[in-house]
This record gives structure tokens, sequence and C-alpha cells, in this order.
């Protein structure tokens, strides 16, 4: 008996291990570790589980110095959480970064906006009122690829953009998603800045005018590169265009998820680079919100009349849930930016329904 549950416990030890190897140190026994040894103790676990390596001693105590500050914030932010369902932060691979390191490559500033820009735009959208259901999920119709990784490159306008666009031609082929060329857009869309980002809506426009081929034809690199030609033939995905949501209105930004995953612009601060699972709130985005990363919203949902969005990030699956992030959605935020500013300025790809047109004459 005894040695039948000891080899239970030793499979599920096994499992256990095959299935965190992104990140195996929960964030609830990161309290455990508070004397130094115990810390680098818990560094030297973390470099292991990252496959994490040093140049010599002298960059490895730097590296440390920076792992214990970023310790200190996951760990007192954590100490405020309420409920469950309230976001946590964990040590993942972004850990051994200071925050300036990191938003200096993955971060690139695009916009400021202040109280001063909530104007709504001078066109009438009408697409504040819809017909919305409790919740929604695209990942669930096959719209969603795999959760991509930009890498050390600010590239997260074009996966943002190919979310959005993967998401859209599989609605209207019916068909399961395609992984789309981030790639392309990089070294193509000449009205962004590449590895030092850009807006999703100009990837949208430069498709419309080139179409884009698969990601297998188009391997990412994540860095600035020459814009390769591409054959005719290779064009996986066409659009008509792009639509803006209506700017600062959540209830607009839920009736266009109502029809498509959409991309958009937001405030990434620490909070978000730690991010872990639970419902981000985004306590540390007031005043002024400094527009620095795009990601897909690819849903809705709602737990115990806590209302979210359902967004896919482009930082990996071993980022916050599977790649994934839940945001606080139907912000009381009266400013109407939504969290960090997600509702501010939402965009899609639009194209038409493919029609079969029958040929009378020929039948
Ligand atoms: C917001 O307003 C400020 C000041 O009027 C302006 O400089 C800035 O470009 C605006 N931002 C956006 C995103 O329109
Ligand atoms: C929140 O979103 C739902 C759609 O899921 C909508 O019916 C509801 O009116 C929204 N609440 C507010 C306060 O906007
Ligand atoms: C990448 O290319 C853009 C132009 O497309 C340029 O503005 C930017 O400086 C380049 N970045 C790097 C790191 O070379
Ligand atoms: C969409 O919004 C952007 C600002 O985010 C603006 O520059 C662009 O002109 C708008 N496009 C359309 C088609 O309204
Ligand atoms: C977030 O806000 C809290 C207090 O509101 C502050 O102590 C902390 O430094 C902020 N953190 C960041 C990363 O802005």
């Amino acid at each position: 008996m005894t040695s039948l549950v000891s080899k239970l416990l030793f499979l599920l030890f096994l499992c256990y291990s095959m299935i965190c190897l992104s990140s195996c140190i929960p964030s609830e026994e990161l309290d455990r570790f508070t004397s130094e040894e115990e810390v680098l103790g818990l560094f030297q676990l973390w470099q292991k589980e990252q496959g994490r390596e040093y140049e010599n001693l002298e960059g490895e105590a730097k590296r440390f110095e920076i792992f214990k500050e970023n310790l200190k914030y996951i760990r007192e932010t954590n100490a405020k959480r309420k409920s469950p369902f309230d976001h946590r932060l964990g040590l993942n691979k972004f850990a051994d970064l200071s925050y300036e390191e990191f938003s200096k490559t993955l971060l690139p500033e695009l916009a400021v906006i202040t109280h001063d820009n909530i104007t709504k735009q001078s066109e009438e959208l009408n697409d504040e009122s819809c017909d919305a259901p409790p919740s929604i999920d695209w990942r669930r119709k096959g719209a969603v690829t795999k959760v991509k990784y930009q890498g050390d490159c600010g590239s997260c306008w074009a996966f943002a953009a190919t979310g959005a666009m993967e998401g859209l031609n599989a609605i209207v082929t019916g068909r399961h998603s395609v992984s789309l060329s981030d790639q392309q857009l990089v070294d193509c869309v000449q009205t962004a800045k590449g590895c030092d980002g850009g807006w999703p809506y100009r990837a949208f426009e430069w498709v419309a005018e080139n179409g884009i081929v698969k990601e297998a034809d188009y391997l990412y690199t994540a860095t600035n590169g020459t814009c390769k030609p591409t054959k005719e033939k290779q064009i996986a995905v066409t659009l008509t265009g792009y639509k803006n949501v209506t700017w600062f209105s959540e209830k607009a930004l839920t009736c266009a998820t109502v029809q498509q995953p959409i991309s958009v612009v937001l405030e990434a601060k620490d909070e978000f680079r730690f991010y872990e699972g639970g419902i981000f709130e985004g306590k540390n985005c007031t005043g002024t919100i400094r527009i620095n990363h795009a990601v897909t919203i690819v849903g809705y949902d709602s737990i115990e009349d806590r209302d979210y969005w359902i967004v896919r990030n482009s930082w990996g699956r071993d980022w916050g849930l599977d790649g994934y992030m839940y945001i606080k959605r139907n912000s009381s935020n009266s400013l109407g930016f939504g969290v960090c500013g997600i509702a501010a300025f939402g965009a899609y790809p639009t194209k038409e329904k493919q029609v079969v047109k029958l040929d009378y004459a020929s039948i």
C-alpha cells in the first residue's frame, strides 16, 4: 500500500515537473524566502528553470540585485490582494531585468493620452449598441492561433494586428485560423517603425494594399529586416480595409468583440510585466496614459459580477495565463479609457464575406 502511494506521489511529482516547465515557483510560495541565502537559492532555482546563464560573477551579482527588487515588488503587490480574483504577479522570464531595460526594447512609447484627448471621432460610427451575449471567446471557435513570442523587439503592434487578421480570416472563411507573418509587417510596413513600435491600424492599411503571407512563408526573426517581395500566389489573406472602434468607449469595444477579435493599444507597466493570473485592474494606470503596448482582445466574460476582457499577448505561452491575460472590463473609470487605455484606440480589419456567386448562364 505504502509503496503504491509513494509510486503515485512520484508520478504526480513527475507530472508536476513536466507541466511547470515555465514557472515552478508558485507565487503563493514566494513569501517563504526571506533571508539573503534563501533569496539567493530562489534566484538559482529560477535561473535553472529559465535556463539562464550569465557571463561572469559580476554580471550575475548585478542580475541578482535586480531580481531582488522585482521579487520585492511582486510580493508587495500580491500582499494587497483582497479576493482570489484579484490579479497576482509572479517571477516570470523577465524577473532579472529592470523596468528600464525591459521597457526600452519591449515597450516603445506610441502616444500619450490625457483628458484633453477624449473626443469622439468626427464620423458617427453607431457602434455603441448591440445585442451582446454575456460572454464570447473566439478561441473556442477556432479563430485564434497559438500564442507567439515577439522576443527582444518592440513589434507588439504586428502581433496585435495578425491576431485580429487571423481571427477575421477564420470567421469569414469558416476555416480554422492560420498563423500570419508578423515579420512581413515588421519589415514592410513603412508607416510603422519595425522593432521600434507602431500602430496596428498601419498594418491593416498595408495588408489592404498588399496582402499578407503565412507565418511559415516569412519566418519571424525579431529584428528589423528588409522587406522581401512575395509571390502573388503566396498571399494567404487579403483585406478590404479596417475600422476604428469608437474611441474611449468600452461599449463600442464590446460590440466590436462580438463580431471578431480586436487590436487594442494600452499602457503596460511593471504590474503588467509580471502578471500571472486573476483579473488585472491596472491600478497604476492613472491620469496620463502612456500607450506603449498592443495586444489582441479575443473575447470577454465575467466571474462573480466581475467583467473582464480576454487578452492575447505576444510574450510567449510561459507568460501570464498560458500567454493570455484577463483585464477588467466595464471599468467604472469615467473617462472611458478602460483599464490602462484599453478602450482608447481599438481597431479591426475588414473583409467582405466570401459570397459564392452562382453563374446562372453556365448552369
Ligand atoms: C493628446 O493631446 C495632446 C495635447 O493636445 C497631443 O499632444 C497628443 O498628440 C494627443 N494624443 C493623441 C493620441 O491624440
Ligand atoms: C457591461 O457589459 C455587459 C455586456 O457583457 C453589458 O450588458 C452591461 O450593460 C455593461 N455594463 C456597463 C455598466 O456598462
Ligand atoms: C527599425 O526600422 C525602423 C524603420 O522601419 C526604424 O525607425 C528603427 O529605428 C529601426 N530600429 C532598429 C533597432 O534598427
Ligand atoms: C483610426 O484612428 C487613428 C488614431 O488611432 C487615426 O490616426 C486614423 O486616421 C483613424 N482611421 C480611420 C479610418 O478613421
Ligand atoms: C504603483 O502604485 C503604487 C501606489 O499607488 C506605488 O507605490 C508604486 O510605486 C506604483 N508602481 C509602479 C510600477 O508604478
